[in-house]
């Protein structure tokens, strides 16, 4: 039994995580950087508390580094089909099954059988419910693009409460990261700026968990190496990512 007292106020907490493609190598490193440099630079940890998950997808990622550098999904075998894996951005419980998601097992953005049928997407609900109500911001890393995202990433039709709040969140992120390191993010509603898909996290954090912030950052590049960055880009990559989760945690 632990016995906890403390007259320290309850902070605002700020949810972090990567690796829910698992080709998009960059995600979980941007996730581990921000842990690395939240542990060196205390400052922020005073006011928030974070809640970091670097690698929802971990045996994609290794399927994705051993044998096929572009597998996207998760490793689950699909009972009704010969084929392997469910885009983990397509099994969240909102909107399930929507635009953007494809029924078949074999497509690369395969929904799964039902919402939340994944232990990973399930991993990452169960982390997050617990925390409903504290959490003012959500951040997913994928790539690439540059680009910030946010919701409703669902459809063009429908318009976010909160869509001037995120924007001008999203641009502040965006000017942050170009002073820094001089990359250039551009910002949009992700339905508008990519294309409507649904089931993904972002939307889920936004409507399940009521989270004023939430953001699918796609990192560099902008499509000249893609998915396969060189080793060069990663360390200016991860700052990028820092840059933005910094400007948001004083945002909120
Ligand atoms: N590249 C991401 C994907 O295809 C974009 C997701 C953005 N979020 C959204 N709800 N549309 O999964
Ligand atoms: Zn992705």
């Amino acid at each position: 039994m632990t016995n906890n007292i403390t007259n320290t106020v309850q902070k605002k907490v700020v949810f972090v995580d990567g690796g829910i493609h698992a080709r998009e190598l960059v995600s979980p490193a941007a996730a581990l950087y921000v842990i690395e440099t939240l542990i060196a630079n205390t400052k922020l940890t005073e006011t928030i508390e974070w809640q970091i998950m670097p690698m929802l997808n971990p045996d994609g990622y290794e399927y994705a580094l051993n044998k096929d550098p572009l597998w996207r999904k998760n490793r689950s075998k699909s009972p009704s089909s010969t084929c392997y894996g469910v885009d983990l951005n397509r099994n969240f419980g909102f909107q399930w099954g929507g635009l953007g998601a494809s029924s078949s097992p074999c497509s690369y953005d395969y929904k799964g059988a039902s919402a939340f049928s994944e232990p990973e997407s399930r991993a990452l609900r169960d982390a997050m419910l617990p925390l409903k109500g504290k959490v003012k911001a959500y951040i997913t890393f994928h790539s690439f693009g540059q680009t910030i995202l946010y919701p409703w990433g669902y459809s063009t039709l429908v318009k976010h409460p909160l869509t001037a709040t995120m924007d001008t969140a999203a641009k502040a992120m965006a000017a942050q990261i170009k002073k820094t390191t001089l990359a250039v993010y551009s910002v949009g509603n992700s339905a508008v700026v990519y294309y409507p898909v649904a089931g993904a996290s972002d939307d889920w954090a936004a409507y399940a968990m009521d989270i004023a912030h939430s953001y699918t950052i796609e990192l560099r590049d902008k499509g000249v190496y893609g998915f396969k960055l060189p080793a060069s880009q990663i360390l200016p990559t991860v700052r990028d990512a820092w840059e933005a989760v910094k400007t948001l945690a004083t945002l909120v």
